[in-house]
């Protein structure tokens, strides 16, 4: 019975929310492709390539999207 790695989407802070978001990201990448050889060989190629890069921080500014309307905009 594994503890969750998502028991909830709220965070205390926009700050905690978009690690979060980046959490998110990452653990689909890990999903996606569990091999973590592969992984680390494909690293070196994103790490140092503008456009994956932005698409990277796109797919993370969509997820804190979700975070932040999850926590109605910290506005609580
Ligand atoms: C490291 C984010 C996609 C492989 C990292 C780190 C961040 C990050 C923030 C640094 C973590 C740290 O230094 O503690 C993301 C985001 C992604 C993404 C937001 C996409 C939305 C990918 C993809 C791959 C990958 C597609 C490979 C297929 C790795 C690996 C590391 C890493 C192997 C560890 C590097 C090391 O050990 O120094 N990623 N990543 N990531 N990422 Fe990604």
């Amino acid at each position: 019975n594994r503890e969750s790695w998502l028991p909830t989407l709220k965070t205390d802070t926009p700050e905690e929310g978009y690690e979060l978001a980046v959490k998110l990201a990452r653990k689909a990448v890990g999903m996606t492709q569990p091999d973590e050889d592969v992984r680390k060989k494909l690293r070196v190629d994103y790490a140092n390539n503008a456009d994956s890069l932005t698409m990277a921080s796109q797919v993370v500014a969509l997820n804190f999207q979700t975070v932040a309307a999850a926590n109605n905009y910290w506005t609580n």
